[in-house]
């Protein structure tokens, strides 16, 4: 368990930098993963990363398999994942390139499917749905490369493809809401349901219409932001990585500690 590999589903930028880095393609009983995973190592750390959107980024948000991403992952012995991610901002204190790692999220995605379990009574716990550890290692490696990083915050998931209206990222704001994206759910949940600890490391890309009192987000400067930011992105990742323990006093490893697992499954 110690040397489990250490999954990071993220945009591309990253898996250039792995080490004697080799595709692998895995069919799930979910169909099809967004692409080949990219398996390598990383400071002696195995490390299997996954595009999330698929190489040329195929797979808007809202139609990614997330369900085969985390299958994909967990069967190629993944237990610890990291999701980097981009972000708009509801909070005017988190401008553009700002690194916050979330502790909390809303779901206001809708019509994705987003559990593995569809027969029988079983209710995985999501009160805190980041890994602590996840969490702490971000947190500590960001002070040591000394990255400016935000510790908490909330994001909430919207459905997409489009941007919020004005009114709605202005209802999010007052919510005390503090990071808006898209990929989050049911990600995070679905590390959940298959005990895989989940990390999310967000980078601002915008901040969101509510916010902004001019033209708002636009996808031009996210993806521009996004890329200006990636160097730094990636040094924090994989310097996480590196530097990540085991997963096994992970609390997320007993997710599902008195809960009948349909047999079939695992
Ligand atoms: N991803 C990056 N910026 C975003 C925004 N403003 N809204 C939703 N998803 C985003």
């Amino acid at each position: 368990m110690g040397n489990s590999p250490v999954g990071v589903i993220g945009g591309s930028g990253l898996y250039e930098l792995l080490e004697d880095a080799s595709y692998v393609d895995v069919s799930t009983p979910y169909g099809e993963p967004s692409d080949s995973l990219v398996r390598g190592a990383v400071g002696g750390r195995e490390v299997v990363f996954l595009p999330r959107h698929g190489r040329g980024h195929r797979h808007p948000a809202h139609v990614i398999n997330y369900r085969a991403n985390m299958w994909a992952l967990r069967s190629l012995g993944v237990r610890q994942v990291l999701g980097p991610c981009a972000v708009g901002s509801l909070r005017a204190s988190l401008g553009p390139g700002t690194f916050v790692v979330p502790d909390q999220v809303v779901d206001r995605t809708s019509g994705r499917v987003s559990t593995y379990f569809d027969t029988g009574a079983v209710h995985v716990g999501f009160a805190d749905p980041y890994c602590p550890d996840g969490r702490a290692a971000v947190l500590k490696t960001a002070g040591e490369l000394d990255q400016a990083v935000v510790d908490g915050g909330t994001m909430v998931v919207i459905n997409g493809p489009r941007f919020s209206t004005r009114a709605e990222s202005v209802y999010y704001a007052r919510q005390e809401w503090a990071l808006i994206n898209m990929t989050g759910l049911p990600e995070a949940a679905l590390a959940r349901e298959l005990a895989m600890c989940y990390t999310s490391i967000a980078l601002v890309t915008d901040l969101d219409a509510g916010l902004d009192e001019g033209s708002a987000v636009e996808q031009e400067s996210v993806f521009r932001v996004f890329s200006e930011n990636i160097s730094r992105l990636r040094e924090l990742v994989l310097r996480t990585v590196a530097s990540l323990g085991a997963q096994e006093d992970c609390r997320c490893a007993h997710a599902h500690d008195g809960l009948e697992i349909p047999t079939d499954l695992f």
